[in-house]
Formats: C-alpha cells, sequence, structure tokens
C-alpha cells in the first residue's frame, strides 16, 4: 500500500461490459495524468462496447483480458492484483456484482480483484430496472459489507434515453475517490474511532460461581467487524468467550472484561477519543458482594446482597461531547417499541436498536436478528430478519449519517 501522502502507484482499471464502459477511458487517461501508472483489464463482455486498443493506448501499459493466454505475464491476476495500490470497476455491471458477491475469478478481473488486499471501488451502472432488483440489492449489500467501495450509482439519463437510477457516477467522482483512496481512505468510516462493547458481563458469587446471561455477542462483534470493513479503528470491549473473534488485523483492538464495572471502566477510557460508541452487551443490572471463599451447600441457600450495577450507557451519555454518536440496544420480551422508545428518552442515546429477544429464531447467538432502530427524530424503521452482519451495517449506515450531519 502507498503511504497516505503519496499517490497511488498502480491503478487497476477494469471495465465491465456496458455501455458505459466508454467513460472508463476518460477515467483512465485523468488518472495517467495524475502520475499513476495505470494497467487496464478489460472483462470480455466490455470488448463488446469499446476496443481493447484504445485502452492499451491510453494506459500505462497494455489492456489485458485474458487470464490464461497473456505471454508477457504468465500469471496476470496475480500479478495485477500484488501489484495494486487500488482496484475500480467501470463501469460495474449486475453480472460483475453477482460474480464478485460470489468470489468467483472465472475471468481476468474477477481474478485479479481476488487477488488483492488492496481496496477495490466499484462504479456501477445499469437500468434501474435491474438495479433495483433484490438480488442486485443483496449483491450491493454483500459487497458493502466487505468492504468494497461504492461509488454511484445516481439519478440520471440512462441508455436508450431512459432516465432513472442506476446511471454511472460522473468520472470526476470516481478519480476523486481513486485519489482519496491513496491517501489512506478505506471506507466511510475511515478515521473514525468505533468503540463497541458486546457480550455479557459475569458478576462473581464467590470464586467459582457468577451471575450472567445468555447474550453470545455476535451482534456486537459483527457491528465490530463491519465498522473495520468500513473503514474505522475500533475497540471491541467483550464479556463474551462463545463469538467468533473478529479478525484483528483490520484494525480492531480487543479488550476482554468479565464485570459490569470492568466494563465501566474500560468504555470511559475509550470514550474520549471516540466518534461513536455502540452499548451492543448485555450488562448485568445486579452485582454481588463476593464472597471470598466458595460457599458451601451445607451452609443452606446463599443470601448474597445484590447491589445494583452502573448504568454504563447513561453515563457515557453524560460525557459525551458535540460530534459523538452514542448508540444503545434494548433487549425485550413484551412491548418491545414502546419499552424501547421510553428507554431511547431515559438514556438519551442518539439511536436505539430494539431486539425482541422473544423471538427463539433471532437474538440471543443466532445468525440473524431483526431489530427497529429508533432515533428521537425519525420515524421506527424495522429492519427485516437477516444476517447479523447485515443488520450491523444497516445500524452504521445510519451511525455514518449522523457523523455526517454533525459535521455540516
Ligand atoms: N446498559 C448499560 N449498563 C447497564 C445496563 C444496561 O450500559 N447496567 C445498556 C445496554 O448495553 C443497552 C442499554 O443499556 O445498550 C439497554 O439495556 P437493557 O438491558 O435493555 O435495559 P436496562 O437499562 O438494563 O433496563 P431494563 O433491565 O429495565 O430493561
Amino acid at each position: 500500500m502507498t503511504s497516505p501522502t503519496e499517490a497511488p502507484k498502480h491503478v487497476v482499471v477494469g471495465v465491465g461490459g456496458g455501455i458505459a464502459a466508454y467513460k472508463a477511458i476518460e477515467i483512465v487517461r485523468a488518472l495517467v495524468e495524475q502520475g499513476i501508472f495505470v494497467s487496464p483489464v478489460l472483462t470480455p463482455a466490455a470488448k463488446n462496447f469499446v476496443g481493447e486498443l484504445t485502452f492499451s493506448a491510453l494506459g500505462s501499459e497494455a489492456a489485458r483480458s485474458e487470464l490464461f493466454s497473456d505471454q508477457s505475464t504468465p500469471i496476470p491476476h496475480t500479478y495485477l492484483g500484488q501489484k495494486a495500490d487500488a482496484i475500480v470497476v467501470v463501469p460495474t455491471t449486475a453480472h460483475l456484482l453477482a460474480r464478485l458477491a460470489m468470489g468467483l475469478a472465472d475471468d481476468l478481473l474477477t481474478a485479479t480483484i481476488l487477488a488483492t488486499r488492496s481496496p477495490v471501488i466499484l462504479a456501477p451502472a445499469m437500468h434501474t430496472e435491474m438495479w433495483e432488483q433484490p438480488s442486485v440489492q443483496q449483491n450491493v449489500e454483500v459487497l458493502r459489507s466487505r468492504g468494497y467501495i461504492f461509488v454511484g450509482p445516481v439519478d440520471g439519463a440512462l441508455a436508450g434515453g431512459d432516465s432513472g437510477m442506476g446511471r454511472l457516477a460522473e468520472p470526476e467522482a470516481i478519480v476523486k475517490m481513486v485519489l482519496a483512496v491513496s491517501k489512506g481512505f478505506s471506507g466511510p468510516l475511515s478515521g473514525r474511532r468505533v468503540v463497541v462493547s458486546a457480550g455479557a458481563t459475569k458478576e462473581p458469587l464467590d470464586p467459582v460461581r457468577y451471575l450472567t446471561n445468555r447474550s453470545s455477542g455476535r451482534q456486537g462483534y459483527a457491528l465490530a467487524e463491519v465498522a473495520a470493513r468500513l473503514g474505522a479503528s475500533v475497540v471491541l470491549v467483550t464479556g463474551s468467550d462463545r463469538a467468533v473473534a473478529p479478525d484483528v488485523s483490520r484494525n480492531i483492538e480487543i479488550q476482554k472484561v468479565t464485570t459490569a464495572l470492568q466494563m465501566k471502566r474500560a468504555l470511559l477510557d475509550s470514550m474520549p477519543s471516540a466518534d461513536v460508541v455502540i452499548m451492543a452487551a448485555a450488562v448485568a443490572d445486579y452485582t454481588f458482594e463476593a464472597a471470598p471463599e466458595k460457599l458451601k451447600k451445607g451452609d443452606g441457600p446463599p443470601n448474597p446482597q445484590w447491589l445494583e450495577t452502573p448504568d454504563i450507557l447513561a453515563e457515557l451519555v453524560q460525557q459525551k461531547t458535540a460530534g459523538q454518536v452514542v448508540v444503545g440496544f434494548a433487549a425485550e420480551t413484551t412491548d418491545v417499541l414502546s419499552n424501547a422508545r421510553a428507554k431511547m428518552v431515559k438514556k438519551g442515546v442518539d439511536l436505539l436498536i430494539a431486539n425482541d429477544v422473544s423471538d427463539p429464531s433471532i437474538g440471543f447467538d443466532s445468525a440473524d436478528n431483526a431489530v427497529t432502530i429508533l432515533s428521537p427524530s425519525d420515524e421506527p424503521f424495522y429492519l427485516e430478519r437477516s444476517s447479523k452482519d447485515s443488520i450491523a451495517l444497516q445500524v452504521l449506515t445510519r451511525v455514518i449519517s449522523l457523523l455526517l450531519k454533525e459535521k455540516a
């Protein structure tokens, strides 16, 4: 990867098979003018719309489209994928979105994208009907959650005299994104610090027993992972020992805690440098003065003194400064929306994610979730049952809008 101050040395411009392919020519030219080494890669379908020769003439090296018969480089996809500081695909067709979402590598461009660790920018263009298909939208969602960066599409004139959503973003906007990526931008949360709490706390009763709850931590872990994929540096304060550890190479610092008090300390320490704090943890509401020695059955049923734990979320909101976004969760089993709304007001959060934990197909320890996002200013927004990653992306999308509003 290039350092944040220098321009990328090498950008692969992938060209998909759509009418907007001719606009990729302008993008190649603009990037070369910025001193960037540009390798054009066409899909076989792209060659129906534009000639390889044009890209060879304007790019920094000959355009490629073949995975197997390239005489100059025997393994072109690894050469290109490893060398690229960024890959941009113009236009990204519905078919390309599907192939990328599936992880297919059936031509040089898709194989190159799989062979890179650098940011990939997708600029989709297609007719509105295609863009709005649930299958296409689902692929977009999957790719976004994996960290692909989207530019456009936008609303405007389409091929064949039509008009609507699906037009390629302006070439200048695409070039701007490639240059931004070169400065270290890797997603809409780039440069932001996101603190996420996850899992259950454990409150010791004696040296061998504790009080805990059914939270697995999976939703919090999904939030941490997706925030990191969107470019954030993430602190994950977790009481969970059940959720699969996130990929720490993605800028996620894990702080393991056990009790509510430890969780409070870790979060209050991280709060001043955070842009966003998301309290997905299921914090015990009570703790005990733990017995120093194991309680013995012969001594009769224990009767420890129950002590209220601090309301961490409320304390975080008290410490909140301008520009910070604080998100709470509400796990409810009855009157979910009205209880959650009351909690949002009482705790003073910017967003509250209401979870119906009485439904076993969602919530605790399941792979899926279904939530309602509440905010003081908008109508409740119900997110249908989907993966916890997908819920995380939707929540973070709203967080991003709040951060942008704060900046405006
Ligand atoms: N929370 C917290 N500290 C606590 C208890 C809860 O920070 N001691 C946070 C949770 O992480 C969550 C939100 O507050 O983001 C709501 O948690 P929930 O358990 O649903 O509500 P409680 O405040 O505990 O209220 P109740 O148990 O009465 O529903």
